[in-house]
This record gives structure tokens, C-alpha cells and sequence, in this order.
């Protein structure tokens, strides 16, 4: 089945034993033997049941849509109308405006899937965006594609950005600080992901915790002065292989030569994700006037596995569809997969929600808070990995 992940290669690190939460949000983890078959007749008896059933799952699917709204003081009241799992990143930015308006946010991987969508939420909403991607004629088109359908030229920008470089991330920096030393930036989102088969980075790093990580931990490090929010893009990934706890060491001592044969990229990106929560964690607890935020947005139709298939997520969501239809059929009605521009939304949640509301370090999914793995609170292992972050990329935090 294309969803599941391979199990071989290196031995997932250390685990906690710790429950694991909403596990069946982990798709990949799903499994469903299918609906027994019964021979009997029907008869007229048998309508009753179905009619209980019906009103039942009504009464279910109701409660689901209202409990996961979250409705704020000064949100619009046709807020409550969309339930926040379903709601657009423009009516999302839409709650708040005011967060946005006029107010300057620096992107990540900004010109494919979510970060598309959330980019364009936020010039909808009025505010200003500086974009950051690796490929320099994909940011020109993209800072000239958004001009032209916001009709805007002073309202958004790009630059190069190469999370697999640190030099890269540097350079950019460079560029975000010289450009708008008079601006702060009300947001930077650390959206740019990875998940690929085993590679380096520039410096050496496993690819996935270099650019999903460390790459953004130098970009938050280097912009810290000027920045007073982060929001960095997390998964459910993170509660895969029974959600273990992090394993610094491993990142410290990998190396491609030693460390290639075996590898399990989705072992990685497990990892890479989980390591996302608790380095927001981490930021927020060293510097207090920091917020920030880690947020799942859901799984959505992207380019995300274009590295390890030769599928788009579509085809992947279709044949998840096709091997699981049963989970499909009952839970498919109010967990359908997002689309980009719902999957973006608790990513402007997070960002533009007012200071009071915000639960800084938090974890959120469907525009609300959500309830992450044990392995994620453990602040043992957020310190650890901050310190690490901090080391390798000590040569170009200057
Ligand atoms: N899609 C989902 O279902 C899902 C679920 C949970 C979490 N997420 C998270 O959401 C975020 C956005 O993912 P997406 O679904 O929108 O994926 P996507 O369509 O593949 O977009 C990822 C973006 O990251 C950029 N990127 C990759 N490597 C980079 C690097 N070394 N330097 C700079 N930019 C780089 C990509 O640029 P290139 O095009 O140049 O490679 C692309 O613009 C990721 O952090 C992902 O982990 C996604």
C-alpha cells in the first residue's frame, strides 16, 4: 500500500511508552478489516435501527463540526458557521485582520502547496509578505504572479532561500534584515518541508532535520531581534512508530557514509516533525517575548511526496481512498483530506490569533489547539535539541 511506510532501516529511537494520542488522525497508521457481511433479510423491522443509526451519526457529525469551532471574541459571526477544521486560510485571516493588516511576514517554501495559500491569504488580507524559496526563477514568478493578482508591487517580495545550506539561509537573513530594518516582523512561518530518500545537506546534516529544522532554527536565530512571532509547520507524522521521543544524539552523529545503508526517510520526517513542535516549544520558553506556535495542517493535496513517489499527494490520497474505503466511508464524511487552501488556515490561525488567545509554544490543528505526543512535551529533549541546533549552526549566526 503506497501509504505505508517502510518499517526497516534503523531502529526507531528511544520510545516513551507513552500513549498515543488521536492516533487515528495518522492515516498511514489506519487499518480496517472492513465491514462484516450479514445474510439476513431484510425486513420491515429493520428500517427502526437504520433510522436510529442515521439519527445518530447526525448527531455525531454535528457535535464533531461544532466542537471543533473555535469561536473567539471579535470573530465575525459567520464564523461559526464554517467549522474551523473546514474554514479557508482567508476566512481565517478574515477573524483577525487586524494582525495582518499593513503588519510584515517572512515565508519558507512559499511557492508550492500550503505556503502558496497561505501566502495569498495574507496579501487578502492586507499584510506584507517576503517570500523564501530554492529555486530563484520559481520566487520571481511567484513575487510577479501574486503583483499582478493583488495588484500589488510593495506588498510582497522574494528572495533565494536554500534551507539545505546554512550559507543560503544566511544570505537570506541578510537580505530580510537589510531590506526592513525598519519594519518588525509580525510573523515568520517555517513552513518549507521535506521528506526525501537519504540525503545531506551542505554541512553534512540528514536532510530532513536539516532543512524541516535546522535550516529554519538559524532563520528564527538570525531574525530573533526583529521577530515577534513564529509559526513553524509540524505533522501528525510526529506520532508515527508509536511516537517516540527525539533522539539528538542519532542527528549528531549521523553521517551520510555511515548512516545511508538502511535509512528510513519516514523515520526522518517522524522525527524532523516532532523536533518542529519542540523547538517552538523551546524558543518560547528561552526568549518570553517570543511567541510562537507549531501546527499540523492536516494532510492536503501537495507536491510533499514528490521525492519518494513518483505520485502527487493526490494519487496517494486516491489510493489511500481505494485501499481503505471503509474508513473512508465513515470517517471520510468529517475528515475528508483538506484542500491547500483549508490546510493553510491553522497556519494564519496560529499566526494572527491576538497575543491573549495564543497559547505560545502550543500545538495546533484545525484552528484550534490539538494534543500532541508525550515525546512532544518533553522538555529534556527540547533543550537538547536547541543546544545542538545552536552548535552547528554557531559559524553562521554572525
Ligand atoms: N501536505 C500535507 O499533507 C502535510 C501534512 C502535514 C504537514 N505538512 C507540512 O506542511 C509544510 C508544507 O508542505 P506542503 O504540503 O505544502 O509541501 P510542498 O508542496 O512540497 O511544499 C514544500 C515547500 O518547501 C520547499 N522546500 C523544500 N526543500 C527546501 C529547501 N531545501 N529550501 C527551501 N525550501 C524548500 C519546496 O520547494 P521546492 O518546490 O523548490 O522543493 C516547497 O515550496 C511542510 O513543512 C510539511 O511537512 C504537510
Amino acid at each position: 500500500m503506497i501509504l505505508a511506510r517502510g518499517t526497516s532501516g534503523r531502529k526507531a529511537p528511544m520510545t516513551t511508552g507513552s500513549e498515543v494520542v488521536d492516533q487515528r488522525e495518522d492515516v498511514l497508521l489506519v487499518s480496517s478489516d472492513g465491514p462484516k457481511v450479514h445474510n439476513q433479510k431484510m425486513s420491515s423491522y429493520s428500517v427502526l435501527p437504520g433510522l436510529l443509526f442515521a439519527a445518530l451519526f447526525l448527531v455525531l457529525l454535528s457535535f464533531t463540526c461544532l466542537s471543533s469551532t473555535t469561536v473567539t471574541k471579535n470573530q465575525h459571526p459567520g464564523a461559526l458557521l464554517v467549522p474551523a477544521r473546514k474554514r479557508t486560510a482567508l476566512e481565517a485571516a478574515n477573524l483577525h485582520p487586524e494582525n495582518i493588516k499593513g503588519k510584515l511576514f517572512v515565508i519558507t517554501g512559499a511557492y508550492g502547496g500550503i505556503g502558496t495559500e497561505t501566502t495569498k491569504a495574507i496579501l487578502g488580507a492586507g499584510g506584507r509578505v517576503v517570500i523564501g524559496g530554492r529555486s530563484s526563477d520559481k520566487v520571481q514568478e511567484f513575487v510577479h504572479s501574486l503583483s499582478l493578482e493583488f495588484n500589488t508591487q510593495d506588498r510582497v517580495d522574494g528572495y533565494v532561500l536554500d534551507l539545505a545550506d546554512l550559507e543560503s539561509v544566511q544570505m537570506f537573513a541578510t537580505n530580510v534584515l537589510e531590506t526592513y530594518k525598519d519594519d518588525s516582523i509580525q510573523g515568520l512561518i517555517n513552513n518549507a518541508g521535506v521528506v526525501a530518500p537519504v540525503a545531506a545537506t551542505k554541512q553534512g546534516l540528514e536532510l530532513q532535520m536539516g532543512v524541516n529544522v535546522v535550516g529554519h532554527f538559524l532563520l528564527a536565530k538570525l531574525l530573533l531581534p526583529k521577530t515577534r512571532r513564529q509559526v513553524w509547520l509540524t505533522s501528525t507524522a510526529h506520532l508515527w512508530d508509536d511516537a517516540p521521543r527525539l533522539d539528538v544524539d542519532y542527528y549528531r552523529n549521523w553521517s551520510l557514509e555511515k548512516d545511508a545503508e538502511g535509512f528510513d526517510y519516514w523515520a526522518a520526517y517522524q522525527q524532523s516533525k516532532l523536533a518542529d513542535i519542540l523547538i517552538a516549544k523551546e524558543f518560547s520558553r528561552r526568549y518570553p517575548q517570543l511567541e510562537t506556535a507549531s501546527c499540523h495542517p492536516g494532510m492536503i493535496y501537495t507536491d510533499m511526496g514528490k521525492h519518494v513517489y513518483d505520485e502527487t499527494m493526490f494519487d496517494i490520497v486516491l489510493d489511500f481512498i481505494k485501499e481503505y474505503p471503509f474508513v473512508v466511508a465513515t470517517e471520510g464524511f468529517w475528515r475528508p483530506v483538506k484542500s491547500p487552501q483549508e490546510g493553510a488556515s491553522t497556519t494564519i490561525t496560529a499566526v494572527s490569533l491576538p497575543s491573549n488567545e495564543l497559547i505560545s509554544g502550543g500545538y495546533y490543528k484545525d484552528c484550534a489547539v490539538g494534543k500532541a505526543s508525550q515525546s512532544a512535551s518533553n522538555m529534556d529533549d527540547a533543550k537538547a535539541l536547541f543546544d545542538w541546533c545552536d552548535e552547528v549552526t554557531s559559524l553562521y549566526q554572525s
